[in-house]
């Protein structure tokens, strides 16, 4: 039967289409009363039942889940069809598994995993293995988004053949679905050769944190004409050999919307405006988990810092008052 009930997912207004809940269970009673007599006439009322059953369950899951499994290819058409790609990080289990029951399009398993979960000053210190771990635990925990992996820093600058090793590692230890580096014509060798060897490469522009230690801050980039053109090119040289998509970090937004004029790649921005295809953010940062970083682009839709520190607090005082555990949480 197929019958599917519960709650309509939250959606984008363009693929908004109620069906009544009570349809399917309708259709399921008629059915059960139809099964008991089974005259000729019943039978054949029965299969339309069945049909319509099968009809309305068909559109329901198509209008709600527009998308079974985003690809490579469905954020390609999610642009054409002028569709924003969300995306947000993970590097653990518990959070992949929550970002992608709210049906989240991309999940990137970022090198800023660095700073916010082992406490780094910088993301240069990641290592291939530590981002391998991660990656592992978030893809067992994804029926529907993309994971994107981050290569780390020094493991795929140095040469293409170092390069895609670190990509392989990648795929084949942790089953994501994709890799993204930093840089533009600098590293486009090693993209190519990564993209040879069928795996989905996505670009990052602008802010390159990995080469913090090169540019000493973590400024707006491409604020100048010559960054800006640079950006631009690099941006084409991408697109050319076949990145699937570019992040684009901390940029103004008139480039970001010149960038986006010249070429046809989706593009995701992080401080760099709305004239993009899709927005990421570091979940830590957009649930309120950190509270020491404070850039404009960043929207915080959550206080969960303040959150836990007061629940640790009460806890903390019914340990400390014998009031917990009460009779009701012993054995
Ligand atoms: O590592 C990361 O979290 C990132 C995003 C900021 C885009 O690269």
């Amino acid at each position: 039967f197929g019958i599917t009930t519960g709650s309509l997912p939250s959606i984008t207004e363009t693929h908004e289409f109620v069906v009544p809940k009570s349809i399917p269970i309708i259709l399921l009673i008629i059915n059960i009363f139809l099964d008991i007599d089974k005259s000729y006439a019943n039978l054949i009322c029965w299969h339309y039942v069945s049909f319509f059953n099968l009809f309305f369950n068909y559109i329901w899951h198509v209008k709600t889940n527009p998308y079974k499994r985003i690809t490579t290819k469905t954020l390609h058409e999610m642009k054409k069809n002028g569709e924003k790609i969300s995306m947000l990080t993970s590097y653990d289990f518990t959070f992949a598994k929550i970002l992608d029951e709210a049906n989240i399009d991309i999940i990137l398993v970022g090198d800023s995993a660095s700073n916010v979960f082992a406490g780094n000053e910088t993301t240069v210190p990641i290592t291939l293995d530590e981002m391998i771990y991660h990656a592992k635990s978030v893809v067992k925990a994804v029926k529907r988004a993309l994971v994107v992996v981050d290569l780390p820093f020094g493991t795929y600058q140095s040469d293409p053949q170092e390069a895609l090793r670190s990509a392989i590692r990648i795929m084949k230890e942790s089953g994501a679905h994709a890799v993204k580096l930093e840089g533009g014509f600098e590293v486009s060798e090693s993209i190519t050769r990564i993209i040879n060897a069928g795996i989905p490469v996505m670009g990052h522009l602008g802010l390159t944190p990995q080469s913090i230690y090169k540019f000493g801050t973590y400024n707006v980039r491409g604020a100048n004409k010559t960054e800006a053109d640079q950006l631009i090119s690099d941006a084409q040289d991408l697109e050319r050999i076949g990145c699937f998509a570019s992040v684009l970090e901390k940029i103004p937004a008139q480039l970001a919307e010149n960038v986006s004029k010249k070429t046809k790649f989706p593009l995701i921005g992080i401080g760099a405006g709305n004239h993009v295809d899709g927005q990421v953010l570091v979940l830590h940062d957009l649930i309120g988990l950190t509270n020491e970083f404070n850039p404009r682009f960043l929207r915080r839709y959550l206080d969960l810092n303040t959150s836990i520190k007061d629940a640790v607090s009460r806890y903390i005082d019914d340990v400390k008052s014998e009031s917990f555990p009460n009779k009701d949480e012993m054995y």
